[in-house]
């Protein structure tokens, strides 16, 4: 058996079943009764009737744990949901090579989200001249009284109103849209955006004089980026035959024909999102609006880009992700699904924008599986099966 620089990482991926499971319990003792909660399929039978209407069964899907992340100088091992084969190796392989060449280093803002209140047959005079400084700032103050009324959970946390701004929508006569920003700690925060948007209705139909149409958080997400790095050097990315500068060469030409080719870029994507959301699930996040949040932002400028870059810097290889992640780290769906609470406490209990890096990282590690194996073997040969079984 081949053993990594820290031992447990390389063994994990050859080990059968049982003695993975085994092994990572007995790594995180606390782990034990959580994978055990996890898999009780009376639990997940009463589950899948909380969670949903009509619920008839529960759905089980593969849950697999991605090797050798080194993020922020912390080794993780990374939970993920997926039905696609070769997906956890290949994250395992990338962010093994970015562990030598030093691991990832990750940003994350603060948790925001925004809730829009479209309100309709609005005087003219509002939609020419919109509020002055002083009226932004005296319905800023409501606002912010308002949520503590509606969400003091989220204000005892820390949480609260963020600030709203106002403007005609250009194009619809007498239709005015407000946003409103909440900082929401480590929840998704959809609920508390949509509770507070439509408990603001009355104030703001008084404002603006219109009526309110729909109030309902928005999934851009926009305030809410999440950034990873890496760099290495390119000798490690040598195989048979070729030498590391020459796959760096192909690997970022091919990067940059996403750049130019909106089909490749869609396919780029939906190869970050590979990872992303497979840790989407397995923490009990909402899949669907992380991945319209992440492909809203690989089209915010009109054209649909790659959301990863990769540069050349003095004889090593860069690779960068940003984006959007709307991921919580604590929601009423990870405190009641068993599965979400031993990812996350497999990944040390992270705050929101915790996760997010991580996200981050293990979408930006799944780009660079793929792009290596494309450049190199193929997919099929390298991605599909070779994966598995090679080492940095
Ligand atoms: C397959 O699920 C994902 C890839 O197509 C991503 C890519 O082409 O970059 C391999």
């Amino acid at each position: 058996m081949r053993m990594g620089e820290d031992g447990r990482k390389e063994r994990l991926a050859h080990l059968g079943r049982e003695e993975r499971r085994r092994l990572l319990c007995s790594e995180h003792p606390d782990l034990a009764d959580s994978l055990a909660r996890a898999e009780d399929p009376a639990l997940l039978s009463d589950l899948s009737e909380k969670m949903i209407e009509n619920s008839i069964s529960f759905f089980a899907l593969p849950f697999g744990v991605a090797e050798n992340f080194l993020i922020d100088a912390a080794a993780l091992s990374v939970p993920m949901v997926t039905e696609e084969p070769s997906v956890v190796a290949a994250a395992s392989f990338a962010a093994g090579l970015i562990r030598l060449g030093g691991g990832f280093t990750t940003e994350a803002k603060e948790a925001e989200l925004a809730a829009q209140v479209f309100l309709e047959q609005v005087p003219e005079t509002f939609c020419q001249n919109g509020l002055d400084q002083a009226e932004r700032e005296a319905l800023d103050a409501q606002l912010g009284a308002l949520a503590g009324q509606v969400l003091p959970s989220l204000i005892a946390r820390g949480g609260g109103f963020a600030g709203s701004s106002i403007s005609a929508l250009s194009g619809i006569p007498g239709v005015v849209r407000a946003d409103l920003r909440l900082r929401v700690c480590d929840a998704m925060g959809a609920n508390m955006a949509n509770t507070f948007a439509e408990a603001a209705r009355k104030l703001l139909e008084d404002r603006t004089g219109g009526r309110a149409l729909a109030a309902i958080l928005t999934n851009e997400c926009a305030l809410r980026l999440a950034e990873a790095r890496f760099s290495l050097p390119v000798k490690l990315l040598r195989r048979a035959g070729q030498k590391g500068e020459e796959i760096a060469r192909r690997l970022m030409l091919l990067s940059e024909v996403a750049h130019h080719d909106r089909a490749r870029a869609i396919t780029a994507n939906k190869g970050v999102m590979n990872g992303i959301t497979a840790l989407a699930l397995a923490t009990g996040n909402d899949t669907r609006a992380v991945e319209a949040a992440a492909h809203a932002w690989a089209s915010r400028s009109g054209r649909y880009l790659p959301l990863t870059r990769y540069g050349l810097d003095r004889g090593r290889l860069t690779g960068e992700i940003i984006l959007p992640l709307p991921l919580a780290s604590a929601s009423s769906m990870a405190g009641l699904h068993p599965g979400a609470l031993f990812s996350l406490s497999l990944l040390g209990s992270p705050s929101a924008p915790r996760l997010a890096a991580i996200a981050a990282a293990l979408g930006l590690a799944q780009n660079l599986a793929a792009l290596l194996a494309l450049v190199g073997e193929g997919i099929q040969a390298g991605h599909m099966r070779l994966h598995t079984r090679r080492t940095p």
